[in-house]
């Protein structure tokens, strides 16, 4: 069959290993998706940093990559706002499929990228952008689609969780286990998206678009970091027979005026055998609730280069296998029921 061509924009922490995994796995990715999965070509700012990819996939022209016409899907791991929104944009309009793993973005965006993607008759995939390695947004959008979700919650930082795990097991100091999560890929670009809750406050907003059908931005999500926890309340804790986590609470709020939905994210002081209280390093664990499947429980890496590419890889599967069967992913737009909407937080 003929090859699905590849986009890749970025080739950094996720990139790399992107690249990694879409080499050393060919043969049985070609098998899945029923076709050869190729990369058309590599998007990086510096091409001399990357000499352990081929040169001749190497391009600083994004805008150029994302339209070319033997390009079928583009995969964004770049980051940011701006230039990736015109970049996807785009892409989508010019009828190229899009995985991302860009949270900031779609936590301001997403309406307008669905928009573009209905449009154009293409898909929109973005598991990675919530919770790393965890299948959370797929289940969310297609296997819990017939039930009714109250509430999302859980832990969907791995630095700042990386950093308070390490605070409350050994004491370690707050600046060096930052410094430690960085070098060890978790943290973002500027890690004070991850230390001062944004990142969160973004994961937040899709969680709760996704699973009470509706729009939620960054805008919307009650926000806290972690930059005012110090030793002395980890200890604190302690002796209560509790530890901090930055937990992401997304939950829907009945009243006679009709439903809203409050979101938020912020340190809070949870008992020591409370399941989330065992997360450690930059794992994640996210609790759903739905009407009818009662409690879900999901677990795993939550940041990281590998658990991130396998997320990303998932989604450039599915995006490949209907390029090839000609089927469609979820429409977000169409599905929407823009009558629940965030309430204004305090
Ligand atoms: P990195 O900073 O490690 O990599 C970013 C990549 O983007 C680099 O290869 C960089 O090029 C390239 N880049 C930056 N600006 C441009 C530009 N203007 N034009 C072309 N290329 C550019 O980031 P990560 O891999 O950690 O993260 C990427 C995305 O994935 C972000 O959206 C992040 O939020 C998300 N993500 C990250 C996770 C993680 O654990 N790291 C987990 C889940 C999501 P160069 O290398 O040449 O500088
Ligand atoms: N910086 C993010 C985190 C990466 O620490 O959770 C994963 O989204």
């Amino acid at each position: 069959a003929k090859p699905i061509r590849v986009a890749l924009l970025g080739c950094g922490t996720v990139g790399a290993q992107i690249v990694r995994l879409l080499t050393e796995q060919a043969h049985e990715l070609a098998a899945r998706v029923g076709a050869p999965v190729e990369l058309a070509g590599i998007a990086v700012r510096r091409p001399n940093k990357h000499r352990d990819v081929p040169a001749e996939l190497l391009t600083t022209d994004a805008a150029a990559l994302v339209t070319a016409p033997d390009v079928d899907v583009v995969v964004e791991v770049i980051g940011g706002i701006e230039p990736t929104r015109t970049w996807l944009l785009d892409a989508l309009r010019s009828g190229k499929s899009v995985v991302t793993a860009n949270k900031a973005l779609l936590a301001e965006h997403a309406g307008e990228l669905f928009s573009a993607a209905d449009a154009a008759g293409v898909d929109l995939y973005f598991e990675a952008a919530v919770a790393g390695a965890i299948p959370l947004l797929r289940p969310l959008r297609e296997s819990l689609a017939g039930d009714r979700i109250t509430r999302v919650m859980g832990i969907v930082n791995g630095t700042t969780n990386f950093i308070l795990s390490a605070m409350d097991e050994t004491g370690a100091g707050y600046a060096e286990t930052l410094e430690e999560a960085a070098r060890l890929g978790y943290a973002e670009a500027d890690p004070t998206a991850d230390v001062d809750g944004y990142d969160a406050a973004s994961k937040a907003a899709i969680l709760a678009s996704l699973a009470f059908h509706t729009r939620v931005t960054a805008g919307d999500v009650y926000r806290e970091g972690i930059s005012a926890v110090t030793p002395s309340d980890v200890a604190a804790a302690r002796v209560l027979g509790r530890t901090i986590k930055l937990l992401a609470i997304c939950e829907r709020v009945g009243g006679d005026g009709g439903e809203s939905v409050a979101v938020r994210v912020h340190p809070a002081m949870i008992p020591r055998n409370h399941p989330l209280a065992g997360v450690g390093g930059a794992f994640n664990a996210v609790f759903v609730e739905a009407e009818a499947a009662g409690q879900l429980m999901f677990y795993g890496q939550g940041a990281g280069g590998a658990p991130t590419a396998s997320a990303v890889l998932g989604d450039l599967v599915a995006v490949a296998r209907n390029l090839v069967v000609g089927g469609r992913g979820p429409r977000e737009s169409a599905y929407a029921d823009l009558a629940v909407r965030p309430i204004a937080q305090a």
